[in-house]
This record gives structure tokens, C-alpha cells and sequence, in this order.
């Protein structure tokens, strides 16, 4: 794609270089994706909580926005379960779901997982994933994208979660069209540790295509 400019009247190409995969901003994170891979702004996401995705209003606040514990002006609803929403009426949606897993001592007070809810178990959040992936299967329109955005986990040891969700994915009729990550700095760590594990400061954001129809008794786990 170019953009035109006038320069002492002449007419010159400026050509817009190619973006790597890597990002420091999800706005400009978020904003390439549709750009590069989606036919209209995001439509629907079922799991907005603050909305932080349009808190710059680069990218456009969804038709459709719904939290299971929303807050005022969201509407309530279960990512598992859009009854509001018909099959194969979406073209674009983004899940973005909880992703740490494990309640004990620290995890139980630490302030990120009331706000953003801690799943019990991984057996939960492996259920949970596979609701919210055959539910976009439902509502999107055959070739229509699901912007997946999740994050590893390290506790006592790793889970490398966008692994199960590309196999979660692909089991249930979508494409892995494109992956690109956004890298945090600011996590907080204690130096009086041994360290054992990198501190995980990337999340990934996995651009699926649906490319089949699966009824949800054919669906896969
Ligand atoms: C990581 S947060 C999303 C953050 C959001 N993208 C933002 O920018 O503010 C996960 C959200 O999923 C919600 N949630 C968890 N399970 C859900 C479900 N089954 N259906 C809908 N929302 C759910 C939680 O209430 C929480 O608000």
C-alpha cells in the first residue's frame, strides 16, 4: 500500500514498510491486525471488562460487548454461551480470557486475579478455552477471524498456554493465519529468588480463521 504526496509539485510513492511480529503497544498491536487481516473492526468481544483494547479509540469500541461480571454499560453475558448472538453472523471478534490458573496462598490475594478472575485449575481453563473457541465457531462467518489473545504461565512450573490453544483451535475448524506478540517490561519481580523460569513478559495474540463449519458434536478437544 503507498501513500501519495505532493512535493514541489511532484508526485512521489511513499511506501509503507512491512511491520514485524513483535510489538510495545497493543493499540498498535491490535490495529495492525485488523488491518492486515480482518474485513471490518472488531464486532464483537464477549469478554471486555474495562475495555482497555479502545481505551485510546484507535481501535472502535465493538457493536457487541459483554463481560460475565460486567461493569456499568457492558452488558451481561457468557463467552461460552452468546444467546444473543446468531451462527455465522460475526466477521471479526476478539476473546482475550483469563489466564492464570492455580488458587493458593498469593495468587488468591494478588490484585490482577480478582480483577481479571483466577480459573481454579488448568482442567478449568482447558474447559473454558474449548467453550469460548467452539462458541466463536458458532457466531463467526465462515472465514471470518478470532483474535485470540493469551498468555504462558509460570508457577511452580510452565504451561505453555498458546500451544494448547493453537491445538484447541485447529481441532475445532480454524486456521492459524498469523501469531505476533506484545511485550510488557514492567512486571514486577523479587531479586532475593533464585530465578528458575524467564519471567514471562510477552502475551501472544494468535489471528484464527475459521475455515470450516463444526457442529458442536463433531467438535474436537
Ligand atoms: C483478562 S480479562 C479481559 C480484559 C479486557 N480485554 C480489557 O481490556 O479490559 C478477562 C475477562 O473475562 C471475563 N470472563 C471470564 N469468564 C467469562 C465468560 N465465561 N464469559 C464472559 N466473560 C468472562 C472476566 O470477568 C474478565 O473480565
Amino acid at each position: 500500500m503507498g501513500k501519495q504526496q505532493t512535493l514541489n509539485g511532484t508526485v512521489i510513492m511513499e511506501k509503507k514498510k512491512h511491520l514485524g511480529s513483535v510489538f510495545y503497544d497493543e493499540q498498535e498491536l491490535l490495529r495492525a491486525v485488523i488491518d492486515i487481516h480482518c474485513k471490518t473492526e472488531i464486532e464483537l468481544d464477549p469478554m471486555f471488562n474495562k475495555g482497555m483494547f479502545y481505551k485510546t479509540r484507535n481501535i472502535e469500541i465493538p457493536k457487541y460487548k459483554f463481560d460475565l461480571d460486567p461493569i456499568e454499560g457492558v452488558e451481561k453475558g457468557d463467552a461460552t454461551n452468546l444467546v444473543s448472538i446468531r451462527n455465522n453472523q460475526i466477521e471479526t471478534m476478539i476473546l482475550d480470557p483469563p489466564f492464570l490458573f492455580g488458587i493458593h496462598g498469593k495468587t488468591e490475594n494478588n490484585v490482577c486475579s480478582k480483577r481479571y478472575t483466577i480459573i481454579p485449575t488448568f482442567n478449568d481453563l482447558k474447559n473454558l478455552y474449548i467453550e469460548i473457541i467452539k462458541e466463536s465457531q458458532r457466531v463467526l462467518k465462515k472465514n471470518g477471524i478470532l483474535i485470540f489473545k493469551c498468555q504462558d504461565y509460570t508457577d511452580s512450573k510452565t504451561t505453555m498456554t498458546h500451544c494448547y490453544v493453537y491445538c484447541w483451535a485447529l481441532a475445532n475448524g480454524f486456521y492459524a493465519k498469523d501469531l505476533c506478540l506484545l511485550v510488557k517490561e514492567n512486571k514486577i519481580s523479587n531479586p532475593n529468588t533464585k530465578q528458575r523460569h524467564f519471567r514471562k513478559v510477552h502475551s501472544y495474540f494468535w489471528v484464527f480463521q475459521k475455515i470450516k463449519e463444526v457442529s458442536a458434536n463433531s467438535s474436537q478437544q
